[in-house]
């Protein structure tokens, strides 16, 4: 690809992202592979591409306010990656109007120019009127799903979580003791600022390449690791890691097993178990057997028949991951009203087929990172209604608003006699 400049690359994801309806990681990362461009260019487009998506109802209002009629698609991309640097981004107004402007054919460049213009001296009344809009203009969020979490977690609460999905997120690492001590860890990379609140984690400006390729940590948020310790998995035991893909919480369960014992790794995804297959060896996780296999078909696998029963089963199932909105930028967009309980169909069969895997007082953690009841607590409740020999041990949450790192869920069910 020829030399584009991090505004080009921004404008022509956001386009395609328009258009094609893919993933926007997978956009963005295509894109800036192929550009020649500096590393710090490369950052500025991500942050203008997942700025102008993390914004885009906002972006559309204040497009609204400076023309009642109709804007054409290709314009609108370009103003709102104007709107966005000049409102959101703080760029001074001279570089973010005039190179937005030169992005767009020389026929659309008048219209533009006259838009972000008049934004810019506008500019107090478009952010004093932004301010007075309902929540779901203001922090660019379905209002189905405002409206839900209004009423799901109370306002204040409901405003905090949208809050939080519209800054960046940060960066955390898992420092992986199977490789490495801690006081070496931070010796090594001193640039990390260990958590006061878990020591296994270190919090990073930026992703730690040389630690992340001499497997010395994983990039993963604290919340993921409460799934684990409620399992509470034992070195020399039999654990079955039943959706695994790519292997954030096998390798730490492997850790709290000193790499001692049994973890089976199911996935059905094949790239997935690939990945999880590079991190096994990079993270020097040794008791990981890999395995794939899609819970919702009728028979078991040979290889899990063999180790069955098992003393624990995590169950790290799909879901519609609102928990982790601030990190999967465009899913807000994909999201339908219906996904929850569709998800819930799907959550349900996947643990039904592992329960008779489950050895007698065996431990069955169910985790996601949704906050909706429906993938949460309901499929539990459900799950125990149809279960008798299933009892309810512990349910934890993680909440964005009230504990500062992603949301998720886990319930551990523990089998009687
Ligand atoms: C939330 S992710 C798992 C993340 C993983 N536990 C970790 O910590 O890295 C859910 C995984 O379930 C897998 N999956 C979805 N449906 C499945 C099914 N029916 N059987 C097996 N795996 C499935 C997906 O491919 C995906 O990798």
């Amino acid at each position: 690809m020829a030399q584009l400049s991090a505004r080009q690359i921004a404008l022509t994801a956001s386009r395609l992202w328009r258009k094609e309806k893919r993933f926007a990681d997978s956009i963005i990362s295509g894109l800036l592979a192929k550009a020649e461009i500096t590393p710090s260019d490369g950052a500025f487009a991500m942050e203008l591409f997942y700025g102008v998506l993390r914004n885009l109802t906002l972006l559309d209002f204040w497009i609204s306010c400076l023309r009642a009629s109709r804007v054409e698609s290709d314009i609108r991309d370009n103003l709102q990656l104007g709107l966005y640097q000049l409102f959101l981004l703080k760029t001074p107004e001279h570089a973010a109007v005039h190179e937005t402007v030169e992005l767009a054919p020389r026929r659309q460049r008048e219209i533009i120019n006259a838009m972000l213009r008049a934004a810019t001296r506008r500019r107090s009344e478009l952010l004093a009127r932004a301010d007075a809009q309902p929540l779901f203009v203001r922090t660019s969020h379905p209002r189905f799903l405002v409206e839900r979490w209004q009423q799901h977690f109370g306002t204040e609460q409901a405003e905090e979580l949208c809050k939080w999905n519209t800054r960046p997120a940060l960066v955390y690492g898992r420092i992986n003791r199977l490789k490495i001590g801690y006081e070496e860890f931070l010796r090594l990379y001193p640039m990390s600022r260990p958590l006061t609140a878990d020591s296994d984690f270190v919090e990073l400006d930026a992703l730690p390449v040389s630690a992340l390729e001499q497997g010395h940590c994983y990039i993963q948020d604290p919340s993921t690791t409460i799934a684990c310790h409620i399992l509470d998995p034992k070195p020399g035991e039999k654990v079955l890691d039943a959706c695994a893909a790519p292997g954030g919480k096998t390798s730490y369960m492997a850790q709290l097993m000193q790499n001692r014992g049994t973890i089976v790794a199911c996935d059905r995804d094949p790239d997935r178990l690939q990945i999880l297959k590079g991190n096994m060896a990079r993270l020097r996780v040794v008791i990981a057997q890999i395995l794939r296999h899609d819970w919702t078909c009728d028979r078991v696998p040979p290889e899990i028949a063999l180790v069955a029963p098992l003393d624990r089963i995590l169950v790290d199932v799909p879901c519609s991951n609102t928990g982790v909105m601030r990190r999967r930028v465009d899913l807000r967009w994909r999201l339908r009203r219906t996904d929850f309980d569709r998800m819930q169909q799907r959550q349900i069969e996947i643990v039904r087929a592992l329960v008779p895997l489950l050895k007698p007082n065996g431990a069955l953690v169910y985790s996601t990172c949704s906050l909706e009841p429906e993938e949460n607590e309901e499929v539990v409740r459900r799950i125990l209604a149809e279960t008798p020999i299933l009892r309810l041990e512990a349910e934890r949450y993680s909440l964005p608003f009230r504990d500062g790192f992603d949301g998720a869920f886990a319930a551990k069910l523990v089998r009687n006699v």
